[in-house]
């Protein structure tokens, strides 16, 4: 049975996208997992991560994206069909990664939240607006090994909607006063959204597991090369210690993280992850984000 995995942070511009398609790329060409990256940000970054924008456009308009598997929901008709829209096998830069699917986002999700809000679910099954996904991978559990989402810089309701459906969910930051600033905002609003289900579904919501804060991962780190043994500049330790201190439990932390590097930025323009790119330049990042997906597979085993 998949299991489902949410990269979230509230705050914009940490790497969820970043991590989510890199972690996705690993776990498919290294680890031969069969994987789903549902892009729920209505930015597509991930989509375009992975494909490029006319192979994008005729799909999107063929067989549609994550916004008409909403749409279908708000109109209440049941035209959206997951298996058409999911692109199988995606190939960045022509070098096919078997077994990365990718359900694509559409810039027009934009508005969904909004129209998602004004729909009432009490009378459309069990549970609510946040269900819908959850509703549409059911069939799919058995396809993949992993579901990875990537969610948008909020928790409105289409990321509920990859919570929902999440048994965990991951947080990549940046080691800066501001960034760390919202991770416990993250707990706590996962907590009140687990509460929120079990009041609002008294009966089906009983049931409802919130789902495990796998861990926080560090991104876009600046190791000083001139000190010996190499360090990070006292701001991002200053960080990363008050992190710390807020978490209360230093395992949280993930003991891998990515370094800043041109290969990472550069990577989504060249189509390319860096996780498949045979470029020497890539090698470092290649090897953090192998180390990363290590450790993901080794904290999901322990619960
Ligand atoms: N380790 C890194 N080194 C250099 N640049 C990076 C690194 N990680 C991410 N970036 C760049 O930082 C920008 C933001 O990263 P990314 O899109 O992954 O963040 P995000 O959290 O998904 O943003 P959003 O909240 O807008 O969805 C991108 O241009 C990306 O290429
Ligand atoms: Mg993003």
């Amino acid at each position: 049975m998949a299991r489902v995995i949410s990269f979230i942070n509230f705050k914009g511009g940490v790497g969820k996208t970043t991590c989510t398609v890199e972690i996705a790329v690993c776990l498919a060409a290294h680890h031969k997992k069969r994987v789903l990256l549902v892009d729920l940000d209505p930015q597509t970054n991930a989509t375009f991560y992975l494909v490029d924008q006319p192979f994008w456009l005729d799909w999107v308009r063929e067989r549609g994206s994550l916004k008409d598997l909403f749409t279908d929901y708000i109109l209440q008709r049941q035209t959206f069909r997951l298996d058409r829209a999911i692109i199988p096998n995606v190939a960045p830069g022509g070098l096919a990664i078997e077994g990365l699917h990718l359900l694509p986002s559409h810039l027009s999700l934009i508005t969904i939240d909004e129209q998602l809000a004004g729909v009432s679910g009490a009378d459309r099954g069990i549970f609510g607006p946040q269900a819908i996904l959850k509703a549409h991978l059911a069939d799919f559990e058995d396809a993949y090994d992993f579901i990875l989402c990537d969610c948008p810089p909020n928790f409105n309701l289409v990321t509920q909607n990859g919570f929902f459906a999440s048994q965990a969910y991951l947080v990549p930051t940046l080691p800066d006063y501001l960034s760390t600033l919202g991770i416990d905002l993250i707990r706590r609003q996962a907590s009140r959204f687990a509460t929120g289900i079990r009041q609002t579904f008294p009966t089906v919501g009983a049931a409802y597991d919130e789902p495990r804060l796998l861990g926080i991962v560090l991104n876009r780190v600046r190791v000083l090369e001139s000190g010996s043994p190499p360090r990070l500049p006292h701001v991002q330790q200053r960080a990363i210690q008050s992190l710390k201190n807020t978490l209360g439990a230093d395992h949280l932390l993930f003991a891998s993280y990515v370094t800043e590097s041109v290969a990472v930025s550069d990577a989504p323009s060249g189509k390319l992850p860096v996780s498949i790119s045979p470029d020497a330049k890539c090698r470092k990042s290649q090897e953090q984000f192998r180390r990363i997906t290590d450790e993901l597979l080794t904290r999901l085993q322990g619960g």
